[in-house]
């Protein structure tokens, strides 16, 4: 089988976990969570960064510490996995659906203004599957009207618009270190910011806002949550971020790979990059079009046959039960390319072989 997105752990994984274990410092408290943030923001380019237990909690802390509640809307794309929304719904606010670009698959910004209302709060643009959004357009709105930008960029690490890299534009940006992720921690996440502030905060709040008291006691001034990062667990992190460039470079040339293999085959639109973007193709993605001979959804029961795990697009999140009542724009996009899209194979480890396969694979299930 070639899956669609394992972990590549080739570095000092080991040795830095078996550090962890020899000398018990395995929680929160060891020393290789602050090196791993320390690490993880100067590779971004941030001012700060927060690692946590996974993504999600770092999308909660982030809405959190921007002060989003009760009756706020945020406004998200459709067109993505649904822990972002849920993190709207954790801090009591509520989702806004925008509709997604053809070509990018991420949320179309010149749509935004028609979806705000006076309870608007922030824009939460996911860069899914790798490409940025464009997020001039986004941050012109946010100023516009006042609004908080948090990226959701746990799909993009390594991606960069106009030069910088996704998760260091808006307010707060968030990354995911889930066993498919770009790098790995097994499960964890990360939430960085160009505001000392909010970091410091998100910190507090991640520890259960416990200070220290004179004679070693612990004091909570308010409610926090137990999201920090595991020491076993940034150990890992640190590893894998000392590969990243090379698995960033690999992405790339196997998304290239992918195009050229599939660029003369009809019926097969091939991801797009826009001039101003650097797309690392965390899933190398297309869609099937009506002139390719048989559904997304035969391809991939095709393609299963021969032995190669794919994935269909997100199920837009506004059809899921607890969203359906959500306000949204128009989602005729979203709509489309969720019936249409396909996640190939993209482990950073897969090798030209493989991906000779797949096209290979793709290209006799459109000739029947
Ligand atoms: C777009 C998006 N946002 C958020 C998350 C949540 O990250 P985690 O699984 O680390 O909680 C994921 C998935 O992993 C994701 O794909």
């Amino acid at each position: 089988m070639i899956p669609l997105c394992v972990p590549h752990i080739c570095g000092n994984e080991w040795s830095y976990i078996k550090q962890c274990l020899d000398s018990g410092w395995v929680s929160s408290a060891g020393s290789f969570v602050s090196l791993f943030e320390e690490k993880f923001k100067e590779f971004v380019g941030a001012e700060d960064a927060v690692a946590t237990v996974n993504g999600t909690s770092a999308l909660h802390l982030a809405l959190r510490v921007l002060g989003i509640g009760e009756g706020d809307e945020v406004i998200v794309p459709s067109m993505t996995f649904i822990a972002p929304v849920n993190a709207v719904k954790y801090v009591g606010a509520v989702p806004v659906f925008a509709d997604v670009c053809r070509d990018t698959y991420v949320m179309d910004a010149s749509g935004l203004e028609e979806l705000i209302s006076e309870r608007t709060k922030a824009i939460l643009p996911v860069h899914i599957y790798g490409h940025p959004v464009d997020m001039d357009e986004v941050m012109a709105v946010a100023r516009k009207f006042n609004l908080y930008v948090v990226e959701d960029a746990t799909e993009s690490l390594g991606s960069k618009y106009k030069g910088s890299y996704t998760g260091t534009i808006g307010h707060i940006g968030v990354f995911s270190f889930n066993g498919n992720k770009l790098i790995t921690t097994g499960a964890g996440g990360m939430l960085v910011t160009r505001h000392r502030e909010y970091g410091e905060y998100a910190r507090y709040l991640s520890a259960q806002t416990k200070t220290i008291t004179e004679n070693g006691g612990f004091y909570h001034k308010e409610i926090g949550f137990n999201y920090r990062m595991p020491n076993l667990l940034a150990a890992m992190g640190v590893a894998q971020l000392e590969k990243i460039e090379k698995y960033i470079e690999t992405k790339i040339k196997n998304a290239q790979y992918y195009s050229e293999k599939l660029s003369t085959l009809k019926g097969i639109s091939l991801p797009t990059r826009k001039p101003w973007a650097q797309n690392v193709h965390w899933l190398y993605s297309v869609l099937v079009e009506d002139g390719f001979g048989m559904t997304r959804d035969e391809l991939i029961l095709r393609l299963k046959e021969e032995g190669i795990e794919t994935r269909p697009f997100f199920m837009p999140v506004h059809l899921m039960p607890p969203y359906r009542m959500c306000r949204h724009g128009g989602l005729e996009v979203t709509l489309d390319i969720s019936k249409r899209g396909i996640n190939l194979p993209s482990s950073v480890g897969l090798i030209a072989e493989e991906i000779d396969k797949v096209c290979h694979a793709i290209s006799c299930a459109r000739s029947g």
